[in-house]
């Protein structure tokens, strides 16, 4: 928990002169009145503190003294979900400065925000069980938390990048066993079976997200997560998929064809889009926006669709046209961490790039069903492919370069 303590003490230091940061844990959501849906810590908390309890309130001033409020002990509760921390174990494993019990908050948060004229709070997101303590001492000034953690979290540091890494090599070994478990008749959800299977198997915590399995014209659908189609013969599956390690996610996109061998023009499209992806990824490197980058995916696409003759004219025809966002409709990619969509730039804003940050590359091209202008094969089909990006001192790194992405190489790992 030192790695906590240490950014605390970084991000303390930007905090100014009587204000606060204020974090509140998320909430425990039930399913129905005492089944509960899994918990995971809200990013934001874990990342200063690293605990995973509901039901808790955190606070952060400039002198970097931390304050900690936890769910108090309550022997009929702990018979059903286990025990609860005290607060002098959350003190010595966390290193927090100050712990109390939630029976004890009104009082005590009266004698630590007294002087306080501004925090950094977010009263509007999903985080908000304790509004009603906050909301009480009417603040000259507030802010939102999650808009300040902002540029901190942005920059990996090594320890986050070695989650990130693991997540990484995980989610790889997985999508390996969906590409040999892959055969016709095979239900999308099997195959999303066998991925959640491996990661908890090497260790992960969860999916990073809710992995899509999407054969045919599934995967035009770009949040799929039904999984519920049987896979046919002749179709392509495009799986994105990710574990989540330590916290931290990976993001894995690939294209698999369900017979083992891609059709002559279902590779090369592949192909094609596979030339684009490598070339985004090379354009990844300090002081380049991501903006700069996804106009490039953009032309790129274009240029593909040219080729295959369902555009026609010039570039900047094409790009005032923006026939293209039907084949294309998302950007280029995001930054990756804490959360899936890590504390992602807003649209339009365009951030450098700097080491330490880590993103996505993941151009596509989505073909409806009735898409005259491609050959049969081609239709109801989505193509994506993704990796993910460490931006290092010179350049890149690619994290997830171990999983093949040559259409060569998709089919032999398709028929092992
Ligand atoms: N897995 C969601 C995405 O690629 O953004
Ligand atoms: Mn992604
Ligand atoms: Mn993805």
């Amino acid at each position: 928990m030192k790695s906590h303590l240490i950014k605390r003490k970084q991000i303390a230091q930007s905090l100014p002169h009587s204000s606060a940061l204020i974090l509140s844990s998320l909430p425990q959501f039930f399913r129905q009145t005492d089944v509960s849906y899994p918990y995971r810590q809200e990013s934001n908390f874990y990342y200063l503190t690293g605990f995973e309890q509901a039901k808790s309130l955190f606070l952060l001033f400039p002198s970097s003294r931390s304050v900690l409020f936890i769910s108090d002990k309550d022997c009929v509760k702990e018979v059903w979900d286990g025990p609860l921390a005290t607060t002098k174990q959350v003190k010595t494993k966390y290193l927090i400065n100050e712990v109390y019990y939630l029976s004890q908050i009104d009082n005590i948060l009266k004698k630590k925000l007294k002087g306080v004229s501004k925090i950094f709070y977010d009263y509007s997101n999903k985080t908000c069980e304790f509004n009603k303590q906050i909301i009480q001492f009417k603040f000259k000034k507030t802010e939102s938390a999650y808009h300040f953690l902002k540029p901190f979290r942005r920059l990996k540091e090594s320890k986050e990048i070695t989650s990130i890494k693991k997540a990484c090599s995980h989610s790889i070994h997985a999508h390996k066993e969906v590409a040999k478990a892959l055969k016709s008749n095979i239900s999308e959800r099997a195959l999303h079976g066998v991925f959640i299977k491996s990661i908890m198997e090497q260790g992960s915590t969860r999916e990073a997200y809710q992995g899509i399995f999407a054969c045919g014209k599934n995967a035009t659908i770009l949040h799929y997560v039904k999984n519920n189609s049987i896979c046919k013969k002749g179709e392509l599956l495009l799986v994105d998929a990710g574990a989540e390690y330590g916290y931290y996610a990976s993001d894995i996109s690939r294209v698999y064809p369900v017979s083992g061998k891609f059709s002559k023009n279902q590779k090369n499209l592949y192909k094609a889009l596979l030339k684009l992806q490598k070339q985004l990824i090379k354009a990844v490197k300090p002081e380049v926006t991501l903006k700069s980058i996804n106009q490039k995916m953009f032309e790129g696409i274009i240029h593909i669709l040219l080729e295959f003759g369902v555009l026609k004219g010039s570039l900047k025809e094409n790009l005032k046209m923006e026939i293209y966002k039907k084949y294309c409709p998302h950007s280029v990619g995001h930054l990756l961490g804490l959360d899936v969509h890590d504390v992602t730039f807003k649209p339009g804003e365009s951030t450098v790039l700097k080491p330490g940050m880590v993103l996505t590359i993941e151009p596509g091209i989505y073909i409806n069903r009735t898409d005259k202008k491609f050959p049969e094969d081609l239709r109801a089909t989505g193509l994506r492919i993704e990796d993910d990006i460490l931006v290092t001192q010179k350049s890149q790194k690619n994290l997830t370069l171990n999983l093949p992405k040559e259409a060569e190489e998709i089919e032999e790992l398709c028929s092992s």
